[in-house]
Protein backbone atom coordinates (compact mmCIF):
# COMPACT_ATOMS: atom_id res chain seq x y z
CA UNK A 1 0.00 0.00 0.00
CA UNK A 2 2.50 2.62 1.32
CA UNK A 3 4.91 1.81 -1.70
CA UNK A 4 1.92 2.16 -4.66
CA UNK A 5 1.09 5.81 -2.91
CA UNK A 6 5.02 6.88 -2.98
CA UNK A 7 4.77 5.96 -6.81
CA UNK A 8 1.95 7.97 -7.55
CA UNK A 9 2.99 10.76 -5.59
CA UNK A 10 6.53 10.79 -7.60
CA UNK A 11 4.68 10.41 -10.64
CA UNK A 12 2.36 13.42 -9.82
CA UNK A 13 5.46 15.69 -9.02
CA UNK A 14 7.43 14.82 -12.68
CA UNK A 15 4.63 15.77 -14.23
CA UNK A 16 4.05 19.34 -12.51
CA UNK A 17 5.15 22.06 -14.79
CA UNK A 18 8.88 23.07 -13.88
CA UNK A 19 8.53 26.64 -12.20
CA UNK A 20 11.08 29.21 -12.46
CA UNK A 21 10.65 29.44 -16.29
CA UNK A 22 9.15 32.93 -17.19
CA UNK A 23 7.66 32.81 -20.80
CA UNK A 24 9.94 34.91 -23.01
CA UNK A 25 8.31 37.92 -24.17
CA UNK A 26 7.51 38.24 -27.66
CA UNK A 27 10.64 40.12 -29.51
CA UNK A 28 8.67 42.14 -31.65
CA UNK A 29 5.41 42.87 -31.17
CA UNK A 30 4.66 46.53 -29.55
CA UNK A 31 2.06 47.24 -26.83
CA UNK A 32 2.89 50.98 -27.00
CA UNK A 33 -0.37 53.16 -27.73
CA UNK A 34 -0.18 57.32 -28.28
CA UNK A 35 -0.61 59.10 -25.77
CA UNK A 36 -3.42 61.20 -26.87
CA UNK A 37 -6.64 59.51 -25.81
CA UNK A 38 -8.32 60.21 -29.31
CA UNK A 39 -5.34 59.33 -31.20
CA UNK A 40 -4.87 56.19 -29.23
CA UNK A 41 -8.51 54.88 -29.64
CA UNK A 42 -7.95 55.27 -33.47
CA UNK A 43 -4.78 53.68 -33.80
CA UNK A 44 -6.13 50.48 -31.35
CA UNK A 45 -9.01 50.03 -33.49
CA UNK A 46 -6.95 50.11 -36.82
CA UNK A 47 -3.24 50.71 -37.16
CA UNK A 48 -2.48 48.44 -34.53
CA UNK A 49 -4.25 45.26 -35.75
CA UNK A 50 -1.36 45.24 -38.45
CA UNK A 51 1.46 47.66 -36.95
CA UNK A 52 1.83 45.86 -34.08
CA UNK A 53 1.64 42.23 -35.54
CA UNK A 54 4.94 40.91 -36.98
CA UNK A 55 2.43 38.44 -39.27
CA UNK A 56 0.78 41.29 -40.94
CA UNK A 57 4.52 42.33 -42.41
CA UNK A 58 3.88 45.71 -41.67
CA UNK A 59 6.69 48.34 -40.48
CA UNK A 60 5.86 47.67 -36.41
CA UNK A 61 5.36 50.23 -34.31
CA UNK A 62 8.11 51.97 -32.41
CA UNK A 63 10.65 49.41 -34.60
CA UNK A 64 12.74 52.84 -35.95
CA UNK A 65 15.16 50.67 -38.57
CA UNK A 66 11.98 49.20 -40.14
CA UNK A 67 10.73 52.85 -40.73
CA UNK A 68 13.62 54.68 -41.53
CA UNK A 69 13.68 54.30 -45.30
CA UNK A 70 10.25 54.81 -45.07
CA UNK A 71 10.75 58.22 -43.63
CA UNK A 72 12.73 58.95 -46.08
CA UNK A 73 10.54 58.85 -48.80
CA UNK A 74 8.78 62.24 -47.33
CA UNK A 75 6.29 62.99 -45.68
CA UNK A 76 3.77 63.30 -48.86
CA UNK A 77 4.47 60.17 -50.19
CA UNK A 78 3.67 58.51 -46.43
CA UNK A 79 0.33 60.54 -46.39
CA UNK A 80 -0.49 59.14 -49.92
CA UNK A 81 0.22 55.56 -49.04
CA UNK A 82 -1.88 55.92 -46.05
CA UNK A 83 -4.40 57.77 -47.64
CA UNK A 84 -4.61 55.86 -50.80
CA UNK A 85 -3.15 52.47 -49.67
CA UNK A 86 0.34 50.84 -50.70
CA UNK A 87 0.54 46.92 -51.23
CA UNK A 88 -0.61 45.66 -48.10
CA UNK A 89 -1.59 48.71 -46.44
CA UNK A 90 -5.26 49.24 -47.03
CA UNK A 91 -6.58 52.67 -47.82
CA UNK A 92 -6.90 54.70 -44.83
CA UNK A 93 -5.67 52.21 -42.54
CA UNK A 94 -9.08 51.02 -42.02
CA UNK A 95 -9.95 54.31 -40.82
CA UNK A 96 -12.00 56.36 -42.74
CA UNK A 97 -12.81 59.22 -40.47
CA UNK A 98 -8.82 59.99 -40.03
CA UNK A 99 -8.07 63.35 -41.11
CA UNK A 100 -4.15 64.39 -42.61
CA UNK A 101 -3.28 65.71 -39.34
CA UNK A 102 -4.15 62.31 -37.10
CA UNK A 103 -2.67 59.88 -39.89
CA UNK A 104 0.76 62.33 -39.71
CA UNK A 105 0.24 61.76 -35.87
CA UNK A 106 0.39 57.77 -36.04
CA UNK A 107 2.64 57.60 -38.41
CA UNK A 108 5.07 59.62 -36.29
CA UNK A 109 3.64 57.88 -33.44
CA UNK A 110 4.80 54.30 -35.30
CA UNK A 111 7.74 55.49 -36.18
CA UNK A 112 9.28 56.57 -33.22
CA UNK A 113 11.12 59.84 -35.13
CA UNK A 114 10.01 62.81 -36.20
CA UNK A 115 8.64 63.31 -39.81
CA UNK A 116 11.00 65.27 -42.55
CA UNK A 117 8.98 69.00 -43.37
C1 LIG B 1 -4.73 45.52 -42.62
C2 LIG B 1 -3.44 45.83 -42.11
C3 LIG B 1 -3.03 47.29 -41.90
C4 LIG B 1 -3.69 48.27 -41.20
C5 LIG B 1 -5.03 48.18 -40.49
C6 LIG B 1 -2.85 49.44 -41.26
N1 LIG B 1 -1.72 49.17 -41.98
FE1 LIG B 1 -0.28 50.51 -42.49
N2 LIG B 1 0.74 49.06 -43.51
C7 LIG B 1 0.34 47.74 -43.61
C8 LIG B 1 1.32 46.99 -44.37
C9 LIG B 1 1.28 45.51 -44.68
C10 LIG B 1 2.34 47.93 -44.73
C11 LIG B 1 3.60 47.64 -45.55
C12 LIG B 1 3.29 47.86 -47.01
C13 LIG B 1 4.50 47.59 -47.89
O1 LIG B 1 5.54 48.23 -47.66
O2 LIG B 1 4.43 46.76 -48.78
C14 LIG B 1 1.93 49.20 -44.17
C15 LIG B 1 2.64 50.37 -44.33
C16 LIG B 1 2.27 51.60 -43.82
C17 LIG B 1 2.97 52.83 -44.02
C18 LIG B 1 4.27 53.00 -44.81
C19 LIG B 1 3.98 53.21 -46.29
C20 LIG B 1 5.27 53.44 -47.04
O3 LIG B 1 5.26 54.30 -47.90
O4 LIG B 1 6.26 52.75 -46.79
C21 LIG B 1 2.30 53.82 -43.35
C22 LIG B 1 2.65 55.29 -43.29
C23 LIG B 1 1.17 53.18 -42.72
N3 LIG B 1 1.15 51.84 -43.02
C24 LIG B 1 0.27 53.85 -41.90
C25 LIG B 1 -0.84 53.26 -41.29
C26 LIG B 1 -1.75 53.95 -40.41
C27 LIG B 1 -1.60 55.41 -39.99
C28 LIG B 1 -2.70 53.06 -40.03
C29 LIG B 1 -3.91 53.27 -39.12
C30 LIG B 1 -4.77 54.40 -39.41
C31 LIG B 1 -2.39 51.79 -40.72
N4 LIG B 1 -1.24 51.95 -41.44
C32 LIG B 1 -3.16 50.65 -40.64
C33 LIG B 1 -0.81 47.18 -43.09
C34 LIG B 1 -1.78 47.87 -42.37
Amino acid sequence: MRAIRLTLLMALAMTLPGCGEDPKPPVTTNNAIPKDPALAQIYANSCQLCHANPAANAPLTGDRKAWEPRIRQGTDTLLDHAINGYNGMPPMGQCVECSEEQFLQLIGFMADQPLPE
